[in-house]
Protein backbone atom coordinates (compact mmCIF):
# COMPACT_ATOMS: atom_id res chain seq x y z
CA UNK A 1 0.00 0.00 0.00
CA UNK A 2 1.65 3.75 -0.84
CA UNK A 3 0.67 6.48 1.11
CA UNK A 4 1.09 10.10 0.42
CA UNK A 5 3.57 12.13 2.27
CA UNK A 6 2.29 15.14 4.18
CA UNK A 7 2.79 17.40 1.47
CA UNK A 8 0.11 15.33 -0.45
CA UNK A 9 -2.29 15.68 2.38
CA UNK A 10 -5.58 17.52 0.83
CA UNK A 11 -6.09 19.29 3.74
CA UNK A 12 -3.53 21.35 5.74
CA UNK A 13 -4.74 21.83 9.42
CA UNK A 14 -4.13 23.78 11.70
CA UNK A 15 -0.89 22.62 13.76
CA UNK A 16 -3.19 22.20 17.20
CA UNK A 17 -5.59 19.20 16.06
CA UNK A 18 -5.88 16.15 18.00
CA UNK A 19 -7.19 13.60 16.59
CA UNK A 20 -8.46 10.80 18.94
CA UNK A 21 -8.48 7.13 17.92
CA UNK A 22 -9.44 4.48 20.51
CA UNK A 23 -11.05 0.99 19.42
CA UNK A 24 -10.35 -2.51 20.81
CA UNK A 25 -6.87 -4.95 20.26
CA UNK A 26 -6.64 -5.57 16.71
CA UNK A 27 -8.90 -3.25 15.34
CA UNK A 28 -6.11 -1.40 12.58
CA UNK A 29 -5.39 1.77 15.22
CA UNK A 30 -2.01 1.72 14.80
CA UNK A 31 -2.29 1.37 11.10
CA UNK A 32 -4.94 4.08 10.66
CA UNK A 33 -3.23 6.51 13.17
CA UNK A 34 0.43 6.25 11.47
CA UNK A 35 -1.69 6.70 8.23
CA UNK A 36 -3.35 9.92 9.17
CA UNK A 37 -0.29 11.21 10.38
CA UNK A 38 1.57 11.31 7.63
CA UNK A 39 -1.60 12.36 5.09
CA UNK A 40 -2.37 15.30 7.51
CA UNK A 41 1.40 16.15 9.08
CA UNK A 42 0.57 15.64 12.56
CA UNK A 43 3.11 13.37 15.25
CA UNK A 44 1.40 9.69 15.65
CA UNK A 45 1.68 8.67 19.27
CA UNK A 46 0.87 5.30 20.85
CA UNK A 47 -0.16 5.10 24.42
CA UNK A 48 -0.30 1.28 23.71
CA UNK A 49 3.38 1.15 23.85
CA UNK A 50 3.40 3.50 26.90
CA UNK A 51 1.45 0.49 29.07
CA UNK A 52 3.48 -1.83 27.40
CA UNK A 53 6.82 -0.21 28.26
CA UNK A 54 5.18 -0.29 32.30
CA UNK A 55 4.56 -3.62 31.83
CA UNK A 56 8.15 -4.84 30.83
CA UNK A 57 9.34 -2.52 33.74
CA UNK A 58 7.28 -4.41 36.32
CA UNK A 59 7.76 -7.90 34.63
CA UNK A 60 11.65 -7.25 35.28
CA UNK A 61 11.49 -6.47 38.51
CA UNK A 62 9.38 -9.16 39.41
CA UNK A 63 6.31 -6.93 40.90
CA UNK A 64 2.68 -8.71 41.29
CA UNK A 65 0.63 -7.52 38.40
CA UNK A 66 -2.14 -7.75 40.13
CA UNK A 67 -1.53 -5.85 43.32
CA UNK A 68 -1.75 -1.75 42.97
CA UNK A 69 0.64 -0.38 45.51
CA UNK A 70 4.21 -2.11 43.97
CA UNK A 71 2.73 -0.47 40.66
CA UNK A 72 2.46 2.55 41.74
CA UNK A 73 5.93 2.73 43.71
CA UNK A 74 6.86 1.63 40.25
CA UNK A 75 5.45 4.27 38.49
CA UNK A 76 7.18 6.98 40.60
CA UNK A 77 10.69 5.76 39.28
CA UNK A 78 9.70 4.93 35.89
CA UNK A 79 10.38 7.57 32.89
CA UNK A 80 8.31 6.83 29.73
CA UNK A 81 9.33 8.73 26.64
CA UNK A 82 7.68 7.86 23.31
CA UNK A 83 9.69 9.44 20.24
CA UNK A 84 7.48 9.20 16.68
CA UNK A 85 9.17 8.62 13.32
CA UNK A 86 8.27 7.45 9.96
CA UNK A 87 6.74 3.69 11.02
CA UNK A 88 5.57 2.61 14.90
CA UNK A 89 6.70 4.98 17.54
CA UNK A 90 9.81 4.32 19.38
CA UNK A 91 9.99 3.83 22.87
CA UNK A 92 12.63 4.49 25.69
CA UNK A 93 11.87 3.42 29.37
CA UNK A 94 14.54 5.09 31.67
CA UNK A 95 16.36 6.06 28.90
CA UNK A 96 16.95 2.24 27.20
CA UNK A 97 15.30 2.04 23.42
CA UNK A 98 12.98 -0.77 24.30
CA UNK A 99 10.63 -0.73 21.70
CA UNK A 100 11.75 -4.56 19.95
CA UNK A 101 10.47 -6.11 23.57
CA UNK A 102 7.29 -4.41 23.66
CA UNK A 103 4.96 -6.93 21.25
CA UNK A 104 5.42 -10.47 22.46
CA UNK A 105 2.48 -12.40 24.48
CA UNK A 106 4.09 -12.05 27.78
CA UNK A 107 4.31 -8.19 27.52
CA UNK A 108 1.24 -7.65 25.63
CA UNK A 109 -0.73 -9.57 28.48
CA UNK A 110 0.41 -7.45 31.44
CA UNK A 111 0.18 -4.54 29.68
CA UNK A 112 -3.47 -5.29 29.98
CA UNK A 113 -3.27 -5.99 33.35
CA UNK A 114 -1.20 -3.39 34.89
CA UNK A 115 -3.48 -0.92 33.15
CA UNK A 116 -6.90 -1.66 35.01
CA UNK A 117 -5.08 0.32 38.35
CA UNK A 118 -6.03 3.68 38.70
CA UNK A 119 -3.11 4.95 40.39
CA UNK A 120 -1.32 3.33 36.60
CA UNK A 121 -4.20 5.06 34.47
CA UNK A 122 -3.97 8.83 36.47
CA UNK A 123 0.32 8.93 35.75
CA UNK A 124 -0.06 7.25 32.11
CA UNK A 125 -3.07 10.03 31.48
CA UNK A 126 -1.05 12.79 32.55
CA UNK A 127 2.33 11.77 30.30
CA UNK A 128 -0.06 11.56 27.44
CA UNK A 129 -1.68 15.04 27.99
CA UNK A 130 1.62 16.49 28.19
CA UNK A 131 2.73 14.43 25.22
CA UNK A 132 -0.32 16.23 23.33
CA UNK A 133 -1.03 19.11 25.05
CA UNK A 134 0.59 21.22 21.87
CA UNK A 135 -1.79 19.82 19.44
CA UNK A 136 -0.75 18.20 15.77
CA UNK A 137 -0.98 14.69 16.92
CA UNK A 138 -2.97 11.61 16.42
CA UNK A 139 -3.31 9.83 19.53
CA UNK A 140 -4.74 6.33 19.56
CA UNK A 141 -5.34 3.76 22.55
CA UNK A 142 -8.23 2.71 24.08
CA UNK A 143 -9.48 6.08 26.53
CA UNK A 144 -7.54 8.69 24.59
CA UNK A 145 -11.39 10.54 23.71
CA UNK A 146 -12.91 9.79 26.89
CA UNK A 147 -10.41 10.62 29.43
CA UNK A 148 -7.07 11.79 27.85
CA UNK A 149 -8.51 14.89 25.54
CA UNK A 150 -12.27 14.47 26.22
CA UNK A 151 -12.31 17.69 23.90
CA UNK A 152 -10.22 16.54 20.97
CA UNK A 153 -10.91 17.74 17.11
CA UNK A 154 -11.71 14.80 15.60
CA UNK A 155 -12.68 11.59 17.45
CA UNK A 156 -12.74 7.95 15.87
CA UNK A 157 -13.88 4.63 17.44
CA UNK A 158 -12.42 1.54 14.85
CA UNK A 159 -13.76 -1.63 15.35
CA UNK A 160 -13.93 -5.28 14.22
CA UNK A 161 -15.70 -8.35 14.65
CA UNK A 162 -13.46 -10.23 17.36
CA UNK A 163 -12.30 -13.04 14.72
CA UNK A 164 -11.45 -10.48 12.17
CA UNK A 165 -9.43 -8.56 14.59
CA UNK A 166 -7.96 -12.07 15.60
CA UNK A 167 -6.93 -13.05 11.93
CA UNK A 168 -5.43 -9.84 11.63
CA UNK A 169 -3.02 -10.16 14.36
CA UNK A 170 -2.55 -13.79 13.84
CA UNK A 171 -1.49 -12.67 10.64
CA UNK A 172 0.87 -9.67 12.09
CA UNK A 173 2.96 -12.10 14.27
CA UNK A 174 3.31 -14.12 10.99
CA UNK A 175 4.81 -11.30 9.43
CA UNK A 176 7.06 -10.15 12.41
CA UNK A 177 8.53 -13.98 12.73
CA UNK A 178 8.75 -13.20 16.57
CA UNK A 179 10.96 -15.87 18.52
CA UNK A 180 7.67 -16.77 20.23
CA UNK A 181 6.30 -19.78 18.94
CA UNK A 182 4.71 -20.19 16.24
CA UNK A 183 0.48 -20.02 17.24
CA UNK A 184 -2.44 -21.31 16.26
CA UNK A 185 -5.46 -18.52 15.17
CA UNK A 186 -7.47 -19.83 17.76
CA UNK A 187 -5.47 -19.12 20.70
CA UNK A 188 -4.86 -15.72 19.42
CA UNK A 189 -8.85 -14.99 18.78
CA UNK A 190 -9.26 -16.53 22.44
CA UNK A 191 -6.33 -14.24 23.64
CA UNK A 192 -7.91 -11.16 22.59
CA UNK A 193 -11.36 -11.84 23.66
CA UNK A 194 -9.72 -11.41 26.74
CA UNK A 195 -8.46 -9.06 26.41
CA UNK A 196 -11.08 -7.12 25.17
CA UNK A 197 -13.20 -8.16 27.86
CA UNK A 198 -10.47 -7.19 30.72
CA UNK A 199 -10.26 -3.72 28.77
CA UNK A 200 -14.03 -3.10 28.56
CA UNK A 201 -14.94 -4.11 31.82
CA UNK A 202 -12.68 -2.33 34.56
CA UNK A 203 -13.77 0.08 36.37
CA UNK A 204 -11.45 2.84 35.75
CA UNK A 205 -11.84 4.46 32.05
CA UNK A 206 -13.14 1.04 30.30
CA UNK A 207 -12.63 0.79 26.31
CA UNK A 208 -15.72 2.50 25.25
CA UNK A 209 -16.55 4.78 22.35
CA UNK A 210 -17.25 8.35 23.39
CA UNK A 211 -20.56 9.90 22.67
CA UNK A 212 -19.00 12.02 20.04
CA UNK A 213 -17.09 9.79 18.48
CA UNK A 214 -17.65 8.37 14.84
CA UNK A 215 -17.92 4.53 14.84
CA UNK A 216 -15.59 2.95 12.21
CA UNK A 217 -16.61 -0.67 11.78
CA UNK A 218 -13.76 -1.99 9.38
CA UNK A 219 -15.54 -5.78 9.40
CA UNK A 220 -15.57 -6.84 5.72
CA UNK A 221 -13.77 -3.41 4.70
CA UNK A 222 -10.40 -3.43 2.89
CA UNK A 223 -7.79 -1.18 4.09
CA UNK A 224 -7.75 1.12 1.56
CA UNK A 225 -11.47 1.26 2.27
CA UNK A 226 -10.58 1.92 5.99
CA UNK A 227 -7.95 4.79 5.71
CA UNK A 228 -10.26 6.47 2.77
CA UNK A 229 -12.98 6.82 5.50
CA UNK A 230 -10.68 7.90 8.59
CA UNK A 231 -9.49 10.23 6.10
CA UNK A 232 -12.56 11.72 5.26
CA UNK A 233 -14.27 11.61 8.84
CA UNK A 234 -10.87 14.18 9.89
CA UNK A 235 -11.31 15.96 6.35
CA UNK A 236 -15.35 16.73 7.23
CA UNK A 237 -14.18 18.23 10.97
CA UNK A 238 -11.31 20.25 9.78
CA UNK A 239 -14.27 21.44 7.13
CA UNK A 240 -16.69 22.28 9.61
CA UNK A 241 -14.08 24.22 12.00
CA UNK A 242 -12.92 26.63 9.16
O1 LIG B 1 -2.96 -0.86 22.03
P1 LIG B 1 -2.10 -1.91 22.71
O2 LIG B 1 -2.54 -3.31 22.37
O3 LIG B 1 -0.64 -1.71 22.45
O4 LIG B 1 -2.35 -1.69 24.27
C1 LIG B 1 -1.77 -2.53 25.25
C2 LIG B 1 -2.67 -2.54 26.49
O5 LIG B 1 -2.63 -1.25 27.10
C3 LIG B 1 -4.13 -2.86 26.25
O6 LIG B 1 -4.48 -4.16 26.66
C4 LIG B 1 -4.91 -1.89 27.08
C5 LIG B 1 -3.91 -0.88 27.55
N1 LIG B 1 -4.21 0.46 27.09
C6 LIG B 1 -5.07 1.22 27.85
O7 LIG B 1 -5.61 0.73 28.83
N2 LIG B 1 -5.30 2.52 27.51
C7 LIG B 1 -4.73 3.05 26.43
N3 LIG B 1 -4.95 4.34 26.13
C8 LIG B 1 -3.86 2.28 25.62
C9 LIG B 1 -3.64 0.96 25.97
Amino acid sequence: MTVESPSQASVIPSRKIIVAIDGPAGAGKSTIARHLARHFGLLNLETGAMYRAFALKALRAGLSLDESAGLESLSAKTTIHLAPGEGENRVFLDGEDVTRQLRNSEVTDAASRVSVFPAVRAWMVCLQQELGAKGGVVMEGRDIGTVVFPNADVKIFLDAAPEVRGMRRFEQMGARSSTEPMRQPEEVIRELRERDQRDRSRADSPLRAAADAMLLDSTGMTLEEVLRAAEKIVEEKLASRA
